[in-house]
């Protein structure tokens, strides 16, 4: 039985049966004015975008969709709704799982991967966000197995219908907090969802890898680490290992 998401007042949906990339589309929709709030949510995609050019795959059962945001920010800012994002999904697990946040923006339940985002901006000429599109896929019915995923899948259940609209209210709420508090309190909110403070952990820098203790986010998102030769702070990479 399929029904229509309702979303939040003043959001907008566009139901798409099938599409390359939900983010594809709602950039171009953003591009051509679309107003925050507007989702793009399609029941597969044949061209699913993963981060660092992997693909997602993305056939019936899950859900694939793309929310419009205007956050108003300076560019380095944008990466702060990823964790927005990450703390929205983790909201609409089921109480009772457990739930883990992983640097930069994935999201664990009962130890595998649920959920990731894809977060891609477009920014003006003095450096202000026009927009971001925060790409979101939830493994709802099922977790497609890939050769390039480090951890096993895991599935939400219920229907994409409830995780799409459940997405949204918490989405919409996120950025109300992230308005109204500013990144400190995502920042804390999602370091209480995080792994360990302490806990050991690789990260994967290109052909790099650092090992060291995780020891928090930085006041723009940045992952810090204690390693053998003193603190780093690492803007983008791959954390390999399951805490933080
Ligand atoms: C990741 O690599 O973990 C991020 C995956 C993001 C997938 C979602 S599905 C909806 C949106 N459309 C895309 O093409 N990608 C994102």
């Amino acid at each position: 039985m399929t029904r229509h998401p309702v979303l939040p007042d003043g959001w907008r949906l566009v139901a798409l049966e099938s599409v390359g990339s939900t983010n594809d589309e709602a950039m171009k929709m953003a591009d051509a004015g679309a107003a925050e709030g507007t989702v793009v949510w399609a029941r597969q995609q044949t061209g699913g975008r993963g981060r660092r050019g992997r693909r997602w795959v993305s056939p019936v059962g899950n859900l694939y969709s793309s929310t419009v945001l205007r956050p108003d920010c300076p560019a380095p800012r944008a990466a702060e709704l990823g964790f927005v994002s990450a703390l929205a999904v983790a909201d609409i697990v089921p109480p009772g799982r457990a739930v883990r946040l992983k640097w930069p923006n994935d999201v664990l339940v009962d130890g595998g991967k649920v959920a990731g985002i894809l977060l891609e901006s477009a920014v003006d000429q003095s450096g202000l966000v026009q927009h971001v599109i925060t790409g979101i896929g939830v493994n709802v019915a099922f977790a497609p197995e890939l050769p390039e995923m480090r951890y096993p899948g895991a599935v939400l259940g219920g229907s994409v219908e409830d995780a799409l609209e459940g997405l949204a209210e918490s989405l919409a709420k996120r950025l109300i907090q992230w308005r109204r508090d500013g990144f400190p309190a995502v920042r804390e909110a999602w370091l209480a969802k995080a792994g360990p403070l302490g806990a050991t952990v690789d990260v994967r820098l290109g052909e790099e890898l650092v090992r060291g203790r995780f020891s928090g986010l930085d006041g723009e998102g940045a992952l810090l680490l204690e390693t053998e030769s003193g603190p780093r702070r690492i803007v983008s990479g791959e954390l390999l290992g399951r805490a933080a």
